[in-house]
Formats: C-alpha cells, structure tokens, sequence
C-alpha cells in the first residue's frame, strides 16, 4: 500500500517528476473554490439523505471551510504528491478534521467531482464575459455617437468602395458582438447541468438527492445520464467557440485599427497608453496591443482546436487524456477578459482625425455608383449607366479629375441626361445621407441603430 488517496493496491509511487507529469494540480488549483463548493453540498446532501450522520456533515461542512479560509489567506499548501485540486483538499480536510473527512468521497467519484467543478468554473464566470463585452459595447456606441456624421471611405476589397461614416462603421462590431453575448448566454444552457452524482461512470447504490445538490450549486438542470455526465465536455468546447469567435471580431477591429492608425491611412492616433515604442527607432508609435490581439486569437483558436482533439477519439466514460481540458479554457478565458478591457480602453481614448477621414472621400472614385444610380433614375438602364460612368473614371483617372471637379460639358458628353443638380448629388455627404434603407448609412438611419443597440443594452 501506497500513500496515495488511491494507494491500496498498490506497492510502489513513481518518482518525483513521474508524479509531476500526471499531475494536474498546477492548472486546476485554480478550481479550488468550485471543488470546495461542491463538497460542501455533496456532504449536506448526504447529511440530508442519511448516508452519513447530520453531525458527520456538519463537522466535514465547517473543515471545508476552514480549509477554504487557509487557502485564501495563503496558509494552505498544495502538494504535487496529492495528484489534483480534489486529493489536495481532501488531504487538508483530513488534517482538520481527522478521519471522517473520509467519509466525504461516499457516493462520488472524482470523475463527477472534476466534472462539477469545471462546469461551476465556467458557469461562475460567464457572466463576467458577458458584461465585461457589453461594456466595451457601451464605448464602441459612444464613439459612434460622437461619430455620427465623420465621413470615412467604406471599403470593399480593402479599396474605397462608397462613403460611409465612421459611427457607421462601428456599429458593425456593435453588432458583432451582440451576437458574441448571445452566444455566451446559449453557453450557459449546456453549462448550468450538474453531473454530481453520476459518481465514476454509472450511478451509485445509495440513495442520493441530484436535484438538491444542483439547486445547491445554482444549477439549472442535472445531467439525464450518468455516462454524458463525466464524459461530457460540450460545454467547456462551446465556451472555447464563442471565445474564439468572439477574437476573430477583435482580431478584424485590430486589423483595421492597425491600418487606421498608420502613416498612410492616418485615420485615427492611439492614446500613447495604448502604443509602444521602438528601441532603436525614436519616431515609432507602434499599435502593439492591437497587434497582439490578433496574435493572441491564434493561441484561443489552438485552445479550441486543442480540446476538440482531446475529445474526438475518446471512448466513454472518463479517461485522463480529459485532464487536458482544462488548462486552454482558463488560458482562454484570461486573454478575453484582458483584450475586452485593453480595447475598451483603446476605444475610450481614441483621437478620430475627421478631417483626414472626410478628405480621403473627396479625392476618389467613391461617388461612381452615386453617377450610375442618377442616370439610372433619369430612365438609362443600370447596365448602360454603369458602363458610361466606367468609362468617365477611366477618363477621370487618366486626366487626374475626380467626377464631381469635371466640367458639366464634359459630363454631358458622356450623356446628355446629365444637368447641373449632378455635382449635389456626387458630394460624399449626400451619398451618405440618401442612404436612408434600413440598416443603411445616412445619419438619421445610424442614429436609430445606436438607438435599437442602446436600448438593447438598456441604456
Ligand atoms: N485530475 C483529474 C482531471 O482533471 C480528475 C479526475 C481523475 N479521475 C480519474 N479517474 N483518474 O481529469
């Protein structure tokens, strides 16, 4: 016999850094307070059902306790030796109480334990993502608002497409991340089941209460099969989902903050508390945690492909190979909540150069479609309008004449539908403002989206 929680049957532990490489106890310490948690209402459970004393729950209830007091306060120690989270307390629970800790891991294995704490783990947090996103939505709507009618080239192909406004632009990302709450939120369904009592793979022989231990732990539900629940990893890989989607959406605004905020573009200038410099050249002005951000998603979508890998070959019930689940979801849930609150703060303190912005309109093509829809109304068909206004910015781009600096007698030759009220109609304002369709980019219209995202938001 070992000195193992487990050692009964066996005669020899390997070495140190043997023991080291089975252990889990560096990633799921961090699941301390849900393992305790969860012990404290699987022993009033069993109290409550009789299979241990009243007085045996209460005496484990409060060493749970005073266990979860020493390790907050920095007295408690976990060992390598005791394997993970779960053989680390109830060690320390045995150096409180004696010999009815013991008692504690009736009806349970740590199969259902791990499970319980991992969804706990999630569950408890989900909340915070979720308000922690709709905060940097309040920013983003701020600067939407602020950014009504800054006239911005909207692109397509990453070249100047038709004019948008800068608020306009946001309010894409607005809605992205909409949907990344709403994920978050589905997120919680699968979350909020318990597998406590499942025990290792089929049930138990005593007389548990599931639906008491779940209400205890704030669960929704309990898993309907014993076998799902310690096999069950759906809700952890959904978590990793939506995270990783949720850094695809910052990744794309890095993007473009990073193209913004270059030489070129010169769109908009980072709060120097969100910039670095360079060590040998003294003008840099980097947008580094942009740039991490997008670097940073390729580590969550590793975590997500990481744990699909874990799971895809896995037959049920448990296996070890699950102890792996853990360390890429709390890696994950870290660089969300950071990249949330560094952006929020990017937004917050963002120079928007309008000027730069709004001049970038005036010296292109932009206004093409403007042209072709003008003959369009006037009777040409769109094909033909197209191909005559083609044709004006070819000329436009050879003589260097943007379409609305062209004299009326050179429009006309090109077709005589067109009169004077054309140059109202090519200025990039009116562009935007006749954009007035649902959804589109007219001042007015972008004031209702932030209205509908605003009480979306309840503000
Ligand atoms: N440390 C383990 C994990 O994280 C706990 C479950 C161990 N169960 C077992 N049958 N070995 O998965």
């Amino acid at each position: 016999m070992t000195d193992k929680l487990w050692g009964g049957r066996f005669t020899e532990t390997g070495s140190d850094r043997v023991q080291a490489y089975g252990a889990s106890i560096a990633s799921d310490q961090y699941m301390i307070a849900e393992d305790i948690q969860a012990s404290i209402a699987h022993a009033k459970m069993l109290g409550q059902q009789a299979i241990i004393t009243s007085a045996e729950a209460t005496q484990i209830v409060a060493g749970l306790q005073a266990v979860r007091a020493d390790f907050e306060s920095g007295v408690a120690t976990l060992q390598i030796a005791q394997e993970d989270v779960h053989m680390n307390v109830e060690v320390l629970l045995t150096e409180k109480i004696g010999p009815v800790a013991g008692k504690l891991h009736t009806a349970r294995s740590r199969n259902d334990q791990v499970a319980t704490d991992f969804h706990l783990w999630v569950a408890n947090r989900l909340p915070h993502i979720i308000e922690t996103i709709k905060q940097f939505q309040k920013t983003l709507l701020q600067v939407a608002t602020d950014n009504q009618a800054t006239l911005m080239p909207g692109y397509t192909h990453l070249q100047h497409a038709q004019s948008v406004t800068f608020g306009f632009h946001l309010l894409a990302y607005v809605g992205m991340l909409t949907r990344d709450v709403e994920r978050f939120e589905f997120n919680m369904q699968h979350t909020k089941v318990s597998p406590l009592g499942a025990a290792a793979l089929a049930g138990t022989t005593f007389a548990i209460d599931r639906t008491m231990t779940a209400d205890l732990l704030g669960f929704d539900d309990v898993y309907h099969n014993a076998m799902d629940a310690v096999s069950d990893r759906d809700f952890a890989i959904e978590f990793l989902q939506s995270a990783a989607i949720l850094m695809m959406h910052l990744s794309r605004l890095s993007e473009e903050l990073i193209l913004w905020s270059s030489y070129e573009f010169g769109f908009v200038t980072l709060s120097d508390a969100y910039a670095t410099g360079s060590s040998i050249m003294p003008q840099k002005k980097n947008a580094d945690f942009a740039e991490l951000t997008r670097g940073k998603t390729g580590r969550v979508y590793g975590d997500l492909m990481g744990l699909m890998t874990v799971m895809k070959g896995l037959p049920l019930a448990y296996n070890k190979d699950m102890q792996e689940d853990k360390q890429g979801v709390f890696e994950t849930y870290t660089t969300i909540m950071d990249a949330l609150f560094v952006f929020d703060g990017m937004f917050a303190t963002l120079q928007v150069n309008r000027d730069v912005m709004s001049e970038s309109t005036h010296n292109d093509f932009s206004n093409a479609t403007e042209l072709a829809d003008y003959l369009a109304n006037k009777g040409l068909a769109f094909r033909e309008a197209h191909a005559i206004v083609g044709q004006l910015v070819l000329q436009g781009i050879q003589t260097q004449v943007n379409l609305q600096d062209m004299p009326l007698a050179e429009l006309q030759k090109a077709s005589e539908l067109i009169t004077d009220d054309v140059y109202q109609i090519l200025q990039p304002m009116t562009a935007v403002e006749r954009r007035t369709s649902v959804g589109g980019t007219a001042v007015t219209e972008v004031s209702n989206q932030i209205k509908f995202y605003q009480e979306q938001l309840g503000e």
